[in-house]
């Protein structure tokens, strides 16, 4: 058991007003399955890229493994998987075993690479990350090719591996296996033993504590520095109207009750400094959508089946979308769940079996993979 060494490392990119990392100290156990998570842009690969060390900052980082990273393996694509697994410098009954692991069984071992559908390369490259034992794997989103039978196969197979950091936008994926988070937040870094959801719980509770703090120190604020307005303005009153000297002393009086309360309502500001730092406020997704009365046919289908060169991608199926239906399209990899949203978007020319009635408008919002 040994340890990765972060201390103090800082890293900006030319020319960027913020640094993505600012003196991150942690140490990582070599022996991990280490969650990195972390909305869009937080610095996830750049983190990975500063361990491998294709990006340098300043500070230390100490690393007794050989790293090698996910999806980037430097391989020759033309090249048979079992080639590509060798290349490691691994033996082929370790390869053969190492596959055989990741659920591709021998008939894979002599195809070649290029050949294999999007899900099968995955497992092939995540294979060859662990089969030199002492190496020590950047996996950096594993899980854009993989359908649901393969994040449950691949997610299987990490967790009978040890020392490992993977970066999943899949929540439920990286539950399946990780014993360790760290989290990129907006302004700091959690580092925490559990799962995804153990993490969710705990921030969940600090963000409402740090919510509910900030809505009380506001309120306070407002109350103090209207209170301190208040006294302010009878006590400059005081002072224009005053002609003895019991007059001049109540409005110093008032006066210096008025710094009391602005006092106060600096030590509430300073307070509440930093508070929201980490709460991640949700943007909205904004569509083009349009309101209606609703209830209006889009689409129809009856018996309809996308078809490509080899006849049609899935079983017939037939339905109805109205205007306002939410409609999930689930199914494995490559059965036409694409070709038939672009059919229907008029992206493609597509051919088809039975029915379809698409009255669907013409500016339809999408969002791809
Ligand atoms: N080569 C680069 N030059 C300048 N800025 C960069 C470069 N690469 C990344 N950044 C910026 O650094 C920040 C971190 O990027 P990074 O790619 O590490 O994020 P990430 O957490 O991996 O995000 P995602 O979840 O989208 O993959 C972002 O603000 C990004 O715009
Ligand atoms: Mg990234």
């Amino acid at each position: 058991m040994s340890t990765i060494q972060i201390d103090q490392l800082t890293f900006r990119y030319p020319g960027a007003d913020a640094p993505v990392f600012d003196k991150l100290s942690l140490n990582l156990d070599t022996t991990w399955r280490l969650g990195l998570i972390g909305r869009n842009g937080r610095g996830k690969t750049t983190f990975m890229n500063l361990l491998r060390g294709q990006l340098s900052g300043h500070g230390l980082i100490k690393n007794p493994v050989t790293f090698n990273y996910f999806p980037d393996a430097a391989i020759n694509r033309s090249q048979t998987v079992m080639a590509i697994m060798t290349s490691t410098g691994a033996e082929e009954w370790q390869a053969s075993m190492e596959l055989d692991r990741i659920g591709l069984d021998e008939s894979y071992e002599q195809r070649l690479f290029d050949t294999l559908s999007g899900g099968e390369q995955t497992r092939v490259l995540l294979a060859r990350g662990f089969v030199n034992e002492n190496d020590f794997p950047l996996i950096d989103e594993p899980t854009n090719h993989l359908d649901i039978e393969g994040r449950q196969v691949v997610g299987a197979y990490l967790r009978q591996k040890q020392g490992f950091i993977c970066v999943s936008h899949d929540e439920s994926f990286l539950n399946l296996f990780v014993d360790h988070v760290m989290s990129l937040n907006r302004s700091s870094v959690d580092l925490v033993a559990g799962n995804v959801e153990n993490w969710q719980v705990d921030k969940e509770r600090r963000d409402n504590a740090a919510i509910t703090q900030n809505e009380h120190l506001q309120h306070r604020i407002k109350q103090l520095s209207s209170r301190a307005n208040i006294q302010r303005e009878w006590a400059e009153k005081r002072e224009r109207e005053s002609n003895d000297s019991s007059s001049r002393r109540m409005a110093k009086k008032l006066m210096s009750r008025a710094k009391v309360f602005e006092h106060r309502t600096d030590i509430a500001i300073e307070q509440r400094k930093g508070l929201m730092n980490d709460v991640d406020q949700v943007d909205r997704l904004r569509t083009n959508v349009q309101q209606t009365s609703g209830g209006q046919l889009l689409f129809s289908l009856r018996d309809f089946s996308v078809k490509r060169q080899n006849g049609p991608l899935f079983q017939p199926v037939s339905l109805d979308f109205h205007r306002g239906d939410r409609l999930a399209i689930i199914g494995p990899n490559g059965v036409g769940k694409t070709s038939f949203l672009n059919l229907l978007r008029g992206q493609e020319k597509l051919a088809y079996d039975g029915y379809l009635m698409n009255d669907l408008p013409q500016d339809i919002g999408y969002l791809s993979q």
